[in-house]
């Protein structure tokens, strides 16, 4: 299969969500785990939510709102469920980091050796724009990356088949067949398996697959995995 384009997710792929917890450990001993996990779980349940219950195909959904707010939002539920109270200066500090949150090591390596090779790059993420371009920045990602898609456009987000196919729409000249969409979410890596992109799903946590649905069609352990298959 001769790939000539890979296309990236964001958070949890190229940018450690859970490294949250280190900064929420510190506001709040004992809870920084339970934070991390919790919050990201609700952020992306609001995003089913909010596109599950709307899924008009032309203008996005009604119910809408940005991946920030939404990430604002759930750290404000996550705190809540957990009985914590977070001053204003907390919650910006917790939401300051997420736009600077670390890339996993190999990763910069990776999108340069993606580039040394004549390989297209991109990434499609449910997160806005700005939040999108300020991670990016920060990862020193910019200039190895070719297309940083955001479903906000189209104001649906993932696994919506819309928003896979912002990739077919950014990459015009390739066939999906060309095309390898890398996740560590595995519901991503189903949603685009789905829509008929091939996928690599980069295990990093050693979890099992989804009890649904094809099987990815690569998996790996870290994002090195993708350099054997282009
Ligand atoms: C992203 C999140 C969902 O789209 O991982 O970047």
């Amino acid at each position: 299969m001769p790939y000539q384009a890979v296309v990236f997710d964001a958070y949890g792929t190229l940018f450690d969500v859970y490294a949250m917890g280190v900064l929420a450990e510190k506001l709040f001993p004992g809870h920084g785990p339970a934070i991390s996990n919790l919050w990201r779980d609700k952020q992306i349940e609001y995003t089913r939510l909010i596109t599950l219950s709307d899924p008009h195909t032309v203008s996005g959904s009604r119910y809408y709102q940005p991946f920030w707010e939404l990430t604002r939002l759930s750290l404000r539920y996550t705190l809540a469920r957990l009985g914590l109270r977070a001053s204003a200066d907390q919650e910006d500090a917790l939401m300051a980091q997420y736009k600077h949150l670390p890339a996993f090591e190999e990763n910069l390596g990776v999108l340069r050796a993606l580039k040394q090779r004549g390989i297209q790059t991109a990434i499609l993420s449910n997160a806005s724009p700005d939040m999108l371009h300020a991670a990016v920045a920060h990862a020193g990602m910019t200039e190895w990356l070719d297309h940083v898609l955001s479903v906000d456009g189209i104001r649906q987000f993932k696994t919506a088949p819309a928003s896979y196919g912002l990739v077919a729409q950014a990459l015009p000249a390739l066939a999906l067949n060309n095309i390898l969409f890398v996740s560590s979410n595995a519901w991503d890596v189903l949603g685009a398996t789905w829509f008929g992109l091939n996928t690599l799903w980069v295990n990093r946590q050693d979890l099992p697959p989804e009890a649904i649905g094809p099987a990815p069609t690569h998996v790996g352990t870290n994002l090195k995995a993708v350099l054997s298959l282009v």
